[in-house]
């Protein structure tokens, strides 16, 4: 062979080794080489485990797509780019062969909103919110406007509304509707929605489950009922997560867990300590005993953890208080995400609900002295005192 080809071809289309790494490696590669027409066309036709295109499948996110399966329990996943590709394709999976209508719960993430109403609504899909934590009011949206998909989160971005997952999926198997659940916040540590009949699990894995502030994606887990049309649906869309994603994931779940444990003992010891401060006028926390679905989360959080979002108003502020409150932050990092090793601040009327009208906010309840903080593993008294000195 002349250099030009050897350049291309040699070194190249080695058969796996008999060794197995002891971590997934990064597969870059985009399409693969087969023995034969035979096997590829075996491959193809699913008859032969394998891998035909990166947008079908690819090593390194199969094998991310079984350890969150793993976690959650669940059938399958199918990872992909972004959190919100992902929420977009558990939607368009509940609604493949069920009535296009959605019941949402009214206490979503703001791009959650928009997806619904920025793209689901003039797809002809039809979306009503209702209070998720209110069953009664659940079952006369599911009762009248007869949905094919049930959505919340599970912990709700930013007032950290938590409702009957199990319930929840109940009403939604009375109705034929799929019920899928945003994780987000509460990770596969604190609870398992599909454990408790939900049939779907969504994550931004930007956050806890990668936890490292340097991937962008997202994943669905699934119950076996939903996992072929969801595969196939993303064969032909092609939302997935890539090889350096699925890798730095992968390397973040490994302490998951631990990172996990450490975000929310830290977090009950920052929101017991803001709720003691004459500055905050009111504190939402998953532990706290007044919290409006307190029997819910000691009902379906086994664990004792309770997530590591803590979200608080500043008394007679407004904008120009909190901007200078945040800007008085020196350690924690005035940032649009959650969930990583440092603890983040987040004003939701300015980023993760900005897009919503003021109107719409009200009516969730997210007020103009509303901050949010992702309480990182730093240490609980660094964290506390850096608020202190902000306030
Ligand atoms: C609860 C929740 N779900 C989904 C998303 C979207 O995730 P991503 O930014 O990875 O698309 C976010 C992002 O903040 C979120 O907070």
């Amino acid at each position: 062979m002349q250099i030009h080809t050897k350049a291309v071809h040699a070194g190249d289309r080695k058969k796996a080794p008999a060794h197995i790494p002891s971590t997934t490696p990064i597969h870059t590669a985009s399409s693969f080489f087969y023995e034969s027409m035979e096997q590829l066309d075996r491959i193809f036709g699913q008859e032969e485990q394998g891998y035909c295109y990166a947008r079908y499948d690819n090593p390194s996110s199969a094998a991310l797509e079984e350890l969150l399966t793993s976690l959650e329990n669940g059938a399958g996943a199918l990872t992909c780019a972004s959190g919100m590709a992902a929420l977009h394709m558990a939607l368009l999976t509940a609604l493949a062969d069920r009535r296009k209508s959605i019941v949402a719960a009214d206490a979503l993430y703001g791009a959650t909103v928009g997806l619904l109403m920025k793209v689901m609504e003039p797809a002809g899909v039809d979306v009503r919110f209702v209070n998720i934590c209110d069953l009664d009011a659940v079952r006369a949206a599911v009762a009248e406007s007869k949905p094919g998909c049930i959505l919340m989160e599970t912990i709700s971005n930013p007032l950290l509304r938590v409702g009957e997952v199990d319930k929840l999926a109940e009403i939604s198997r009375e109705a034929g509707a799929a019920l899928v659940v945003d994780n987000t916040f509460a990770t596969p540590l604190l609870i398992r929605p599909l454990e408790l009949g939900a049939h779907m699990s969504v994550h931004s894995v930007t956050k806890y489950l990668a936890g490292h502030g340097d991937v962008l994606g997202g994943a669905v887990i699934t119950d076996s009922e939903h996992l072929d049309t969801l595969r196939s649906l993303s064969r032909t869309i092609g939302p997935v997560l890539g090889p350096f994603e699925s890798y730095l994931t992968m390397r973040g779940v490994k302490t998951f867990p631990l990172r996990m444990e450490r975000q929310c003992a830290n977090a009950c010891r920052v929101a017991q300590w803001l709720g003691e401060q004459p500055k905050v006028s009111r504190v939402y926390y998953t532990a706290d005993p007044a919290h409006p679905d307190a029997a819910t989360i000691r009902r379906l959080f086994p664990s004792n953890l309770f997530g590591a979002m803590v979200s608080f108003e500043l008394k007679d502020a407004g904008r120009d208080e909190i901007f200078r409150f945040m800007d008085g932050l020196q350690m924690i990092v005035r940032a649009t995400s959650l969930g990583d090793v440092h603890s983040m601040m987040l004003y939701p009327r300015m980023s993760s609900h900005r897009e919503i009208s003021p109107k719409h906010r009200e009516r969730m309840g997210i007020r103009d002295n509303l901050v949010r903080l992702s309480v990182g593993i730093e240490a609980a008294e660094d964290i506390i005192a850096d608020l202190d000195q902000a306030l």
